[in-house]
């Protein structure tokens, strides 16, 4: 996720796009830039870090005259974080220069296609082909070159792009990304959501998939895919800058549980092709996979968890042994990790520690390396052998969400990917399996619909002195998870035990009220969990069942009910998480907490 800005107007432009991204900051800030419509032709300055340093670089855009002009605040996903790989990203002819928000899913054969045209790139990014494209099909309008260049592009864009046949105008257009027109007075913006706005106008036009605006000092216009103009409502913007910047929700941990439908796409949807799964960045082959004797997945934290219930995906599917390794424990254990051992390392800051640590030990002893990370150019990411990037934008508040679900994706991908080439599976599985796969994000958007009771479950459980989240199996991984959110975020105690452990030790815990957590989301083990919670009930527990919506047996048992739609069990992990993950949210909320920096908590824990 990355943040757009555009300025066109009678005052220098610089200074407003600077202001305006740093507004956009919290979308992405590892690079950044501007382009200004100058006298001589457009001017670009680029740098790597934060925005702050593109003000020093400009002196505030003191540096850069100029009335319009277009600005970009970078969350790699394609190219490591580099001056280079930074936006704008210009045409070979200088003409055009360009800012993007979203994935191009077909960047690579268009960038063989204008290579042999004769383009040069100056970037890894999938981005630049979109303004080499622009060059290819310009012949003196613009609106025209950019339907025909969208027209290529398979994937998601917010696009802003400036011109010097038309120094006055600023062009944008919206696929999939969001893209909102700011309407001032003898100036207007556009930018990738009204926190760069607000400051100027509160007075928005939010755009549509497929449309195309050009704004100029005086006047908005926008376009349908065919070029035809299209009237467009003006919204009054009511949100302050802070309401803004959590796209409307309260706390960043709630905007990102929702944006997982999103992410998820995002990571998924690039990477299966015709009915293929498909890495560029990562290539195994069956020979290869053949030899590997077993993986060994390492990470802390939700990431840790997210390799417990990916090891079910990679065992079912693949029959190779998965050993599921605390990065804290493997580091100091004298693992037994040789070349025949394919080490998964799945960070989402891709800085911590214990996970580095853990990673170099086993490089060392000659394991496979290959890192699931959320952030492109990474410690983690530069020292594995392979990186497979989760597309989830950058995660701000300190108890993962989106992170914790994309690892889940990047997992299940593999798991079906390996499986597929060591003919694992049949032909029928691998189809069900692609399916589950693509309606994932539909699932997990049906997870979040069909539980809109949670506040008032919240307001039920948010004094317990402790909860216990029992499962089996996948849903014994996924209560792992579920009980580290509600300690991270509301400190209420909550472990999670395998169920069938209770009889050994745990169940004498349960006392009267005592809430548990029993998630029932494999049919394999139903009778078994349900066996565990009428032992629990029997004891005088309150049972907060995870299940499906006709799941007559629970229903008729348990106290309160979580949802999610009906599932196959290899891969619901990431779809169970979801009501456990607004549980713990709006218990914390129930008790005041701070959601998105809990107390003694960090984002990335970069020391031991
Ligand atoms: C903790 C975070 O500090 O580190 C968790 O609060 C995270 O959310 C864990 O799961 C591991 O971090 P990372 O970046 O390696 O996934």
């Amino acid at each position: 996720m990355c943040g757009i800005v555009g300025f066109s107007g009678v005052r220098p432009a610089a200074p407003v796009l600077l202001d305006g991204l740093k507004k956009l900051e919290y979308r992405g800030y590892d690079s950044a830039g501007i382009a200004i419509m100058g006298d001589a032709g457009i001017s670009v300055n680029k740098v790597t870090g934060r925005i702050a340093n593109l003000c020093e670089k400009t002196h505030d855009g003191a540096d850069v005259p100029g009335f319009t002009g277009v600005g970009h605040t970078r969350w790699a996903t394609h190219g490591a974080p580099t001056e280079e790989n930074a936006h704008p990203h210009l045409s070979n002819d200088g003409r055009f220069a360009i800012v993007h928000n979203g994935i191009i899913e077909n960047y690579i054969a268009l960038r063989e296609e204008l290579i042999k045209d004769g383009f040069t790139f100056q970037s890894e990014t999938d981005t630049e082909v979109i303004v080499h494209l622009l060059e290819k099909y310009y012949k003196g309008n613009v609106r025209d070159a950019l339907i025909k260049t969208t027209n290529r592009l398979r994937g998601s864009y917010a696009l802003g792009v400036i011109c010097t046949e038309q120094p006055e105008k600023i062009f944008a257009v919206r696929e999939s990304s969001p893209l909102i027109i700011g309407v001032g007075v003898e100036e207007n913006y556009f930018a990738s959501d009204v926190t760069a706005l607000v400051a100027y106008t509160r007075n928005a036009i939010y755009m549509d998939d497929g449309e195309y605006a050009e704004l100029t000092k005086d006047a908005v216009k926008v376009f349908d895919c065919t070029g035809s103009e299209i009237k467009k409502e003006v919204t009054r913007i009511t949100w302050d800058v802070q309401a803004a910047e959590k796209g409307g929700y309260e706390h960043f941990m709630l905007k990102e549980i929702m944006e997982q439908p999103a992410a998820i796409k995002a990571t998924i949807a690039p990477r299966l092709k015709d009915g293929n799964i498909f890495f560029e960045e990562f290539d195994i082959s069956a020979d290869e996979l053949k030899k590997i004797r077993k993986i060994v997945i390492t990470a802390c934290g939700s990431a840790y968890y997210a390799g417990c219930s990916g090891k079910y995906a990679l065992e079912k599917l693949c029959h190779i042994p998965v050993e599921v390794e605390l990065a804290s424990e493997l580091r100091y254990s004298d693992p037994l990790i040789d070349k025949h051992t394919l080490l998964i390392v799945i960070s989402q800051s891709g800085e911590t520690a214990d996970t580095i640590a853990a990673m170099k030990e086993c490089k060392e002893r000659g394991a496979k390396t290959l890192a699931i990370v959320n952030v492109v150019g990474s410690s983690i990411a530069k020292l594995a052998d392979y990186t497979l990037y989760t597309w989830a934008g950058p995660e701000i508040a300190v108890a993962t969400t989106k992170g914790f679900t994309t690892q889940l994706a990047v997992l299940y991908l593999l798991a079906l990917s390996f499986a597929e080439k060591l003919e694992c599976i049949t032909e029928e599985e691998y189809t069900k399996y692609m399916g589950e796969l693509h309606t994932l994000p539909r699932h997990i958007q049906q997870a979040i619909d069909m539980n809109s009771k949670i506040p008032k479950l919240a307001k039920k459980y948010h004094k317990s002195s402790s909860l216990f989240f029992i499962g089996r199996n996948t849903d014994y991984a996924v209560a792992l998870e579920g009980a580290l959110k509600m300690k991270e975020i509301s400190y209420l105690h909550a472990e999670a035990y395998a169920a069938g452990e209770l009889k050994h030790g745990t169940i004498a815990l349960i006392e009267d009220h005592q809430p548990v957590v029993a998630l029932c989301c494999n049919p394999s083990i139903m009778e078994k969990t349900l066996s565990n919670i009428v032992e629990v009930k029997a004891r005088g527990a309150e049972v907060l069942a995870l299940t499906f919506r006709n799941n007559q047996k629970i229903l008729s048992t348990a106290d309160d009910f979580l949802f999610i739609p009906n599932v196959d069990a290899v891969f619901s992990a990431a779809i169970e998480i979801i009501p456990l993950q607004l549980l713990a949210y709006y218990v914390a909320k129930e008790n005041g907490c701070d959601i998105d920096k809990p107390k003694n908590l960090a984002k990335s824990v970069t020391v031991e």
